[in-house]
């Protein structure tokens, strides 16, 4: 069985992020959605960020608590390093959302190219239990994966493609779909990959 950890940490210490197939220069949808929902003292999580600017970007449009939780270490210490000097606004996890547990709660949970990772309906389970846990009452969960007609895999793993019907089911009646868009992501080496986004309210 491969190890994850191992397998997310080698890709970030051997290759230059702007060419990993996710790469964004400025976050797109995920920061629309989040400036139109939270305010800026509200607590928001980012499941899976990488490398990824959204914090940056929200960070100048003044929110003030931001978590962000990482599986790779070399992903997190690089977002650590860089926001050095807004280290008194952010919280850290070095985790596997799998195993993921804290008393704090958030408002808005933020998942771009992670869950789709999770392929069996066992981890799919535990990753909806600790979303449902750890997101206040009428919270909010935005989740972007590769569409039905997107890639159907990445970075050498399978993933699941989602559209609406989908992720509504598998998420039950324990959230309701609030909108939902697709983009076509430009991949840095030219290639386009589809994703579809979701934005879901805890009921
Ligand atoms: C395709 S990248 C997307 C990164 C970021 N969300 C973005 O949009 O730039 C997937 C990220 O999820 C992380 N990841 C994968 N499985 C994870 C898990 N079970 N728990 C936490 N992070 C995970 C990887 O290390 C990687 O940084």
């Amino acid at each position: 069985m491969i190890d994850l950890f191992n397998h997310w940490d080698d890709i970030y210490k051997s290759k230059d992020h702007k060419k990993t197939s996710w790469y964004q220069q400025h976050s797109t949808i995920s920061y629309d959605w989040i400036l139109d929902i939270a305010t800026q003292d509200d607590a928001i999580i980012d499941v899976g960020c990488g490398v990824s600017v959204l914090t940056d970007n929200l960070l100048e449009k003044g929110y003030t608590d931001i978590s962000l939780l990482e599986l790779s270490t070399s992903a997190l210490n690089t977002t650590k390093s860089r926001l050095k000097k807004h280290s008194n606004k952010l919280t850290f996890y070095n985790k596997n959302i799998l195993d993921f547990n804290t008393g704090k709660k958030f408002k808005f949970w933020h998942d771009r190219a992670v869950f789709h990772f999770l392929t069996n309906n066992k981890d799919q389970q535990i990753y909806i239990e600790k979303l449902y846990k750890h997101l206040n009452n009428n919270g909010f969960f935005l989740l972007s994966t590769f569409s039905p007609d997107g890639p159907k895999e990445c970075s050498d793993l399978n993933i699941v493609q989602y559209d609406v019907n989908k992720i509504t089911k598998l998420l039950g009646d324990k959230f309701k779909l609030i909108k939902s868009t697709f983009e076509m992501h430009q991949h840095p080496n030219g290639s386009k990959q589809n994703f579809n986004y979701f934005l879901l309210q805890k009921v």
